[in-house]
């Protein structure tokens, strides 16, 4: 029996699910703190060089690749060459080992402080509260020293969630779930943005390290500068969530006729333009914090965990009112964006085992959600946070970058990118040009090689966040190496015949010969 691909129901729902995915805790947190770091305004220069020369390209390779082919990564990769297979895997096991299982643990903690903002529960000093309270963080990340037990349960409810939404074909899950979380994300942030503009001190934060650009921090003429290059890169990739496939499985539900060059602009411009307009709440409301207590701004700021966890409900202990509203609604604004691109993290994995095991949704979300809960308990400990942190670091810096190339340099080479883009022109929709053949062929794998070597040297000359190196090899190396062993035994379970067929035309011989 032919087995039917799940189809999205809407141009529309695709385009939400996807944004969903794109939108996540990186456009909050790590957007804002990136962007005072490198240079304020001068910032989005090389952030939006980037997603012009790399975000973009790679955003139309993946849906191209996804919607020709109408299958899962590695069922994708393996059509091309089965030794390509296992790179296939590794790109959604990476997503759902390596990102979904701490994904859903954070999502957890910001349900808690969703409870705990209810009566502002994390007290005055609320750095002490985060890590010594609530977190309970031993000395060192072998030592786990038992679980947490709230963190725990609201883990499983995320994990829950999950299950309840990916279990549905995709017309009915996914897309239903993203119709009602987008535009309540949207209508959620625009008053949180809206509120935090209106406090004492915000615009002047706001204009004096948001929007003042400091134009020599971007000199590529200095060590300095050229990171700050490289670090607009690594964060198109992540807040584009590219790189791990999901873009693939989204794609793949896609109907024949599809605007793909049109959806992927929509796509990439709807997601950078969410993470500015959430910069002027995370400014503005860091700006009135320090404000009101005395302290300059520098002093205020903190990047990703410490900003939500920190300085937010800090900075809500200050309010002049209405300060349960204002962190229940921040903190309700982290777990909609927590959760729609956990979702598609989840989605990219259990299609890769449908496509490959030919067992149904329902089996394949139930047994993978369960995995992700088991995999998820080592986050839920004392050492939590450090661990997080550790496997963090490895995948955005290799694992992200590893299969942004590895895409280039199949679809850019291997397949040709002229039937590609001939492909993205006869479905329809905007025209794509022969400057993407650049792009995808020269520009962007050259960059993200750049990249790698960076981090390399980086993490060779120090050890990365002063952890000792064991741990550093145990946990890192280790959750490289183990995505990608089991990637590799995933290659070698057999296909059914009938998956080798693709639906295109004989004729377009698409491998070098
Ligand atoms: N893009 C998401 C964010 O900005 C993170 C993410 C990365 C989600 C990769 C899925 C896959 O937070």
């Amino acid at each position: 029996m032919a087995e039917k691909r799940s189809l999205w129901g809407s141009k529309v729902g695709f385009l939400l699910a996807a944004i969903g995915s794109a939108v996540g805790l990186g456009n909050i947190w790590r957007f804002s703190y990136m962007a005072y770091e490198n240079g304020g305004g001068a910032f989005l220069i090389p952030y939006l060089v980037a997603l012009l020369c790399a975000g973009i390209p790679l955003m139309i390779l993946e849906y191209a690749l996804g919607h020709r082919e109408k299958a899962s990564p590695p069922l994708a990769f393996a059509r091309t060459h089965p030794l390509w297979e296992p790179l296939g895997w590794w790109m959604p096991v990476v997503a759902f080992f390596g990102i979904n299982l701490f994904y859903a643990v954070v999502i957890g903690w910001c349900a808690n402080y969703f409870c705990l903002s209810l009566n502002l529960g994390w007290g005055a000093d609320t750095e002490a509260f985060f890590f010594k309270e609530f977190l309970q963080v031993s000395d060192s990340p072998f030592a786990l020293a038992g679980i947490r037990w709230p963190i725990l349960i609201s883990t499983a409810l995320a994990w829950l969630t999950c299950w309840s939404i990916c279990y549905r074909e995709v017309n009915h899950g996914i897309e239903k779930a993203s119709m009602v979380f987008m535009p309540l994300l949207v209508v959620l942030t625009l008053i949180l943005v809206g509120w935090s503009l209106r406090l004492d001190g915000a615009m002047d934060a706001i204009k004096e390290f948001y929007l003042k650009a400091d134009l020599s921090k971007i000199s590529l003429a200095t060590a300095a500068g050229r990171k700050v290059w490289v670090a607009a890169f690594g964060q198109i990739f992540f807040t584009l969530s590219l790189g791990f496939g999901i873009m693939i499985t989204y794609a793949s539900y896609l109907p024949k006729k599809t605007d793909i060059t049109g959806n992927a602009l929509v796509t990439c411009f709807l997601n950078c333009l969410y993470s500015i307009i959430a910069g002027f709440a995370v400014f503005g409301t860091i700006g009135f914090m320090a404000k009101a207590k005395g302290v300059p701004f520098e002093e205020a700021i903190a990047s990703g965990p410490g900003l939500a966890f920190v300085v937010y409900p800090e900075a809500i202990n200050q309010l002049p009112g209405l300060n349960q509203l204002f962190g229940a609604l921040f903190f309700l604004v982290l777990i909609v964006a927590g959760i729609s691109s956990m979702i598609s993290l989840t989605e990219a994995f259990s299609c890769s085992i449908c496509d490959k095991f030919s067992i149904s949704r329902k089996k394949a979300v139930t047994i993978i959600c369960s995995i992700g809960l088991l995999g998820s308990l080592p986050f839920t400990t004392r050492a939590g946070l450090m661990i997080l942190d550790i496997v963090d670091h490895f995948i955005n810096n290799y694992a992200l970058i590893v299969g942004g190339v590895v895409e280039c340099v199949l679809v850019g080479w291997l397949f040709k990118s002229q039937v590609m883009r001939r492909h993205v022109n006869e479905s329809g929709g905007l025209r794509l040009f022969p400057l993407w053949d650049i792009c995808v062929r020269f520009i962007t794998p050259v960059v993200l090689l750049v990249i790698l070597i960076g981090a390399l040297l980086t993490d060779f000359s120090a050890a990365y966040g002063g952890y000792p190196v064991k741990a550093l090899l145990f946990i890192g190396g280790g959750i490289l190496f183990f995505t990608w062993l089991g990637s590799f035994i995933l290659s070698h379970v057999p296909w059914k015949p009938e998956k080798m067929k693709t639906e295109h035309k004989p004729d377009e011989e698409h491998l070098l010969t």
